[in-house]
């Protein structure tokens, strides 16, 4: 039965044991709910755009208040489409490599939300976004210790040469059992792991190596304090001396210009000759053709990588060539528990926003 009907019929029942005066309130009280229905259901639905498929429960929460439309196209989606998609959308969900540039942002006439399926946000412009109150959402914390043991899996990875044992084996090429100096790695415990970076991710990774016994020092824009500096067992160190101490340099900084090719061939002469280089922040923050050159000259040892300054890596990537790196297809957030938290946060950072309340975590 219609909402409206049915309060009618309910209060025309009340009323028949009522006092006049009361009778008067219960109509006026009556009169006010049916026209904040009236008026709930003549509001418009607001219309969002997401650029690729997110779980279920997230369309869920979105599709139960919006016009969603979700892109199913070619992915990250062309500027084209998106420019031609965006001009009416009340809110926006996008990943990384969807370029929300300053020509998007300014071509989306409603716009009041985007919220990002990722802790990075260098794809979007953020000093435009605000400039146009627009409110950006984004995923840290969740992915943390995801992201964390990942950096330890690429480290154990390439020093203990797991992936390449992988493929002479698959490759036949196993012929030899057990030679004295047969697929000899380097050990973990006991080296100097330098962290470059000690937010949320780079701390987490800190508390890991101190389990697999890795002494840590680090280095950051502002030392962190003392108190925590004792818990993670972590000391601070200029950028120079993270780069000639360390055994293994991991990244876990933002992409942005201050970093762009931060890690380039200067910085790898610097380095020790035995060390390894991960990085599972972004991958400009690395100069990928001179990490190449200190890979074939064997400048570093090995690397871990699983961030590219293009990604997928194209075929001809001589990174593809290399025996001493393990590489990833850019999965650090990448497990069951962290990326469903994450779709669930994207699409409740887009709700709140919409309904100009303050996100759970807004850039
Ligand atoms: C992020 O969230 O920015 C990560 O790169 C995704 O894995």
């Amino acid at each position: 039965m219609d909402k409206r009907k049915y309060i009618v019929r309910l209060v025309f029942h009340i009323q028949n044991s009522l006092e006049v005066h009361q009778k008067k309130t219960i109509f006026l009280v009556v009169l006010n709910i049916i026209n904040g229905l009236t008026i709930h259901s003549m509001k418009k639905r607001f219309n969002v755009l997401v650029t690729r498929r997110l779980h279920r429960s997230a369309l869920n929460m979105l599709e139960e208040k919006y016009n969603v439309q979700l892109h199913s196209g070619k992915i990250p989606i062309p500027k084209k489409t998106l420019m031609n998609k965006i001009k009416k959308m009340d809110g926006l969900i996008c990943h990384p490599y969807d370029i929300i540039d300053k020509e998007v942002i300014s071509g989306a006439e409603n716009l009041k939300v985007i919220s990002t399926f990722s802790v990075g946000f260098d794809h979007i412009d953020i000093e435009i976004a605000k400039s146009y109150k627009i409110k950006i959402g984004y995923t840290p914390e969740v992915l943390t210790n995801a992201t964390a043991e990942l950096t330890i899996g690429l480290i154990l990875d390439v020093l203990r040469r797991i992936s390449e044992g992988d493929r002479i084996i698959r490759n036949k090429k196993w012929n030899q059992i057990f030679g004295a100096y047969d697929y000899t790695g380097t050990e973990i415990s006991g080296k100097t792991i330098g962290i470059m970076g000690m937010g949320r991710i780079g701390r987490e990774v800190a508390k890991k190596a101190n389990g697999l016994g890795m002494k840590v020092i680090y280095h950051n824009r502002k030392p962190v304090s003392k108190k925590i500096e004792k818990m993670l067992r972590v000391k601070y160190v200029s950028e120079n001396s993270l780069y000639k101490n360390s055994d293994i340099i991991s990244l876990h900084i933002p992409y942005n210009k201050d970093t762009h090719h931060l890690i380039n061939s200067k910085i790898f002469k610097k380095m020790k000759k035995t060390s390894f280089l991960i990085n599972t922040s972004r991958g400009k923050i690395v100069n990928e053709k001179q990490l190449i050159v200190a890979l074939k000259t064997k400048q570093i040892q090995g690397a871990g990588i699983d961030v590219f300054e293009e990604e997928p890596i194209k075929k001809s990537n001589p990174l593809l060539k290399l025996e001493n790196v393990v590489l990833a297809p850019h999965v650090g957030s990448s497990t069951k528990e962290t990326r469903q938290k994450m779709s669930d946060i994207t699409a409740k950072n887009l709700i709140l926003g919409l309904q100009g309340k303050k996100l759970i975590y807004s850039v």
